[in-house]
């Protein structure tokens, strides 16, 4: 269904985690409705609306999303409508990076390959609940802090750095999935890699959390959700990419 019908049915209070990747501005028209570019930010500005209320309250809304180039120049709608999300009360915690190593050699031969996209992370609080190490790996730098200078009459000299320990390190702000990666057998044309969602899921929830995707396509959000051991709600538009049991 529309998701501006469904969020409408949701409980108050009950979502930990909203991943999505809505559609873009006027692209894949052929396959599934887009957004004019000039009503973009405030399209997204009244879905994130809908949602308010049924946010619990140190919850996090990750939106995948990628300005086109137009007329030589990067399209400024992804700009405006972190604008007018703020404005309208979201809190930008940060932006992640999904870095697509085999992105496809696409666009301008007079520019680099794009491979990279944005993944804008808001919450109505400015302490979300976050686990950086739930993606941590393990590292011999823990607690390293920055080498600390001192003056000296030759300048600034080396103080060397505190006693760095072993354990799990923080995960970084880039997720690093190529395409290749999206699940097959799924009648979609644009999905995004379960590496995505999984990320963002085991560091933005806990288990039993309630994860939202209001635009799911081939349902990549839930089926990771079930995996990790979370409840799942999606909304998708159109029948044919609905998902079969
Ligand atoms: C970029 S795709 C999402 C793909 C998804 N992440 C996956 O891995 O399969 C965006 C989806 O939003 C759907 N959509 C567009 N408008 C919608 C609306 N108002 N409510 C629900 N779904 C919508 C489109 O049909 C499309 O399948």
């Amino acid at each position: 269904m529309d998701c501006f019908d469904g969020i409408k049915n949701l409980d108050n209070n009950s979502v930990a985690l909203v991943i999505t990747s809505p559609p873009y501005v006027e692209q894949r028209k052929k396959y599934y409705n887009s957004i004019p570019e000039i009503d973009y930010p405030m399209w997204t500005v009244s879905w994130m609306r809908l949602l308010k209320n049924k946010l619990k309250e140190n919850a996090s809304v990750c939106i995948n999303i990628r300005p086109h180039i137009k007329n030589g120049q990067i399209s400024n709608y992804v700009a405006k409508t972190v604008d007018v999300l703020r404005e309208d009360g979201w809190i930008e915690c940060e932006e992640l990076i999904w870095y697509k190593p085999d992105s496809p050699p696409m666009g301008s031969i007079k520019r680099p390959r794009r491979a990279w996209e944005s993944i804008k992370w808001f919450s109505l609080t400015n302490k979300p609940f976050c686990n950086p190490k739930a993606n941590g790996s393990i590292s011999n730098r823990i607690g390293f802090e920055q080498s600390k200078f001192e003056e000296s009459n030759n300048g600034y000299v080396h103080r060397g750095q505190n006693q760095a320990k072993s354990g799990i390190a923080r995960c970084t702000d880039v997720i690093v999935c190529g395409t290749s990666k999206v699940e097959k057998g799924y009648n979609h044309p644009a999905m995004f890699p379960p590496e995505v969602p999984e990320y963002l899921i085991k560091m933005l929830s806990k288990e039993e959390d309630l994860i939202l995707d209001p635009f799911i396509g081939s349902g990549t959000t839930g089926r990771v959700a079930e995996k990790l051991n979370r409840k799942w709600i999606g909304f998708e538009i159109n029948e044919e990419y609905m998902i079969k049991d």
